[in-house]
């Protein structure tokens, strides 16, 4: 815990207007499940309803189905899920109405729902009333807030979204310390929590409520949440376009903390590459997991953001700097991770024949990757048709994993091109039995095993293979895939992914992950009733049934990067003939 919260929460008083709120003389979380509320024997959550006790119309479902949208039989399918033992599996019981499970997947959603001072600031990240030790899973994630927020803006709910966006807004501007350091000012947390403490200088016993968060100072392993910020803007434009609310983002408060963050991302540093320099564990993987360096998913959520942070800016003066800082960034973003991070089976064959040790302007081999760090699993599964972009690029190495996430959102992005898009998702086709299998999506592929485990991990118990980030399946993920499917429109391949998670989610409780090879077994830390496992689900409903809402989430491609991009990609190759002229403008990459 960081030195300045040592003692106690330092006290945050929010209005949702932004102005100075009234300060409550009593404890008011009631409408939400704070661990307060639970353990106070507050209302709890009453169990999902039992398989058996499904509507009679639960099994037309299989029949609603278009035949060529259907999973082929998974091996081992009905037997593995009947190992679990945590569910009835039969499979008339398995199709449910999907109405059911919405409406269960909604009452979940509802009562994860958290409340400051009687207005819904967001969602607590799992709400399992016989969790005893919820550790920090009591608290609203910034990232995990992202579809529950898209769920409710869907369903045209929209306050809760602009709550959490003007609360977290303040937060961003919280004195945080560890050990005497504070991290720049634009850092968002990565979780808050509304705690409930004694009114100051009130004898009579009168209690208020605090927003208290944390920055990764008292984070399982001191993680900063590179993250959160970046999902912040992502949802902030989200809000706008989904409510009409067009002015928000125009308010000066909310437009100081789109540039505190651009100003933290973008600032100048060591670093020869575009991509954001990050630890560890700075995103969905918050913990060692090999990632440090620049990984793909902060680099696809760094794209995504400065594209969503450039159509929210006003002019003014003094922001012309940060645009053509930001645009500068775009561009060679989009170049170094489309150039240097795409991977297919013509790409590793050159990897493979790669000579090393150049020194020179023009080097092949840039970065100096020894062929012999191809992992032998890449050989074989790597397809004939598809590719992905690698986990992460640094001097002479590749992290050749490929991570679901990262990979999504650079095609709703469009850090990846129009082709290298498509390739994503015929790679997550061709690879359907080790990708989503039992239950969709694995968070990378694959599991580091043995030694690579126990140097990479630290030998993380929690981090073993085939299980939570280290190649678990993550229900979550439906939501992202979802999107980079309509985007891409082929829709198809996500609703066989829900209908995947349909076949047991809910009665499995909606855990947070599944472990094994094919996502058989529920996690063996898994939290039940996650909420961004209920929310990714609905989100993932709601935009098939109304595929262009997707829109609010996607960025198009700047046809202007695209035409500085095939030229640099053209005086960049070694190939290039003599004369052909670069573009006009400077781009370093
Ligand atoms: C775990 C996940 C993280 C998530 C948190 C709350 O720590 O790794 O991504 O935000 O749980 O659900």
């Amino acid at each position: 815990m960081g030195i300045a919260q040592a003692a106690a929460p330092l006290r945050l008083h929010l209005g949702c207007s932004g102005a100075a709120p009234p300060r409550p003389t009593s404890l008011r979380v009631g409408v939400g499940f704070g661990s307060h509320a639970r353990r106070k024997g507050g209302r709890r959550r009453s169990p999902p309803r039992a398989a058996s006790s499904l509507h009679p119309s639960s099994n037309t479902r299989a029949h609603d189905h278009d035949p060529a949208l259907k999973p082929p039989a998974p091996a081992g399918d009905v037997a593995g899920r009947d190992l679990n033992g945590a569910a009835d599996h039969a499979p008339q019981q398995r199709r449910r109405a999907a109405s059911d499970l919405e409406e269960e997947a909604w009452a979940l959603l509802r009562e994860s729902v958290v409340s400051y001072c009687g207005s819904p600031v967001g969602t607590i990240a799992a709400c399992d009333p016989n969790d005893s030790s919820p550790l920090n899973y009591d608290q609203v994630f910034i990232r995990d807030f992202v579809p529950s927020g898209i769920a409710f803006l869907l369903k045209g709910e929209y306050d809760i979204v602009r709550n959490f966006i003007l609360h977290t807004l303040q937060l961003q501007s919280w004195e945080k310390t560890m050990d005497c350091h504070s991290p720049g000012q634009g850092l968002m947390p990565a979780s808050f929590k509304v705690r409930v403490v004694p009114l100051e200088g009130d004898e009579e016993g009168a209690t208020e409520e605090v927003l208290d968060p944390d920055f990764g100072e008292a984070a399982i392993g001191r993680v900063a949440p590179v993250d959160s910020g970046l999902w912040w803007i992502i949802l902030l434009r989200a809000y706008g376009k989904c409510s009409g609310d067009l002015s928000f983002h125009e308010r000066i408060d909310v437009q100081t903390g789109i540039k505190l963050i651009l100003k933290l991302c973008l600032a100048d540093g060591f670093d020869m590459f575009p991509t954001l320099l990050v630890t560890d564990g700075s995103c969905m993987m918050d913990r060692r997991m090999g990632i440090h360096g620049h990984p793909l998913e902060i680099q696809s959520l760094f794209y995504s953001a400065l594209l969503c942070a450039r159509e929210m800016l006003t002019p003014e003066d003094g922001s012309a700097d940060l645009i053509r800082a930001l645009n500068n960034r775009l561009m060679a973003l989009s170049f170094h991770i489309r150039e240097y991070y795409w991977l297919d089976k013509r790409k590793l064959n050159e990897i493979y024949r790669y000579k090393t040790e150049e020194y020179s302007y023009d080097a092949v081999n840039k970065f100096n990757i020894y062929p012999d760090q191809i992992p032998p699993w890449l050989v074989e599964w790597i397809p004939p048709e598809g590719g992905y972009l690698i986990g992460n690029l640094q001097p002479a190495h590749m992290d050749f994993r490929f991570f679901s996430l990262g990979n999504l959102w650079s095609i709703v992005s469009s850090l990846a091109t129009t082709r290298q898009s498509h390739a994503i998702l015929d790679l997550v086709e061709a690879k359907w039995s080790d990708l989503v299998a039992e239950m969709p999506l694995k968070i990378c592929y694959p599991a580091l095993e043995d030694q690579e485990w126990k140097y990479i991990t630290g030998s993380d118990p929690k981090n073993t293979p085939w299980s939570y980030h280290n190649a678990g399946s993550w229900p979550t993920l439906l939501w992202q895939l979802t999107v980079a499917c309509i985007k891409m429109n082929r829709p198809e391949i996500a609703a066989r992914a829900v209908e995947v998670a349909e076949r047991r989610i809910s009665a499995d409780k909606w855990p947070e992950y599944y472990d094994t090879k094919r996502g058989r077994f529920i996690g063996k830390q898994a939290r039940l009733f996650q909420t961004w496992s209920i929310a990714g689900f609905l989100v993932a409903k709601l935009l098939l049934e109304n595929p262009e809402k997707s829109r609010i989430l996607c960025n198009n491609e700047d046809e202007e990067f695209a035409n500085a991009f095939n030229l640099m990609a053209d005086s960049c190759s070694p190939n290039r003939k003599r004369g052909r002229k670069a573009p006009k403008k400077t781009y370093i990459v």
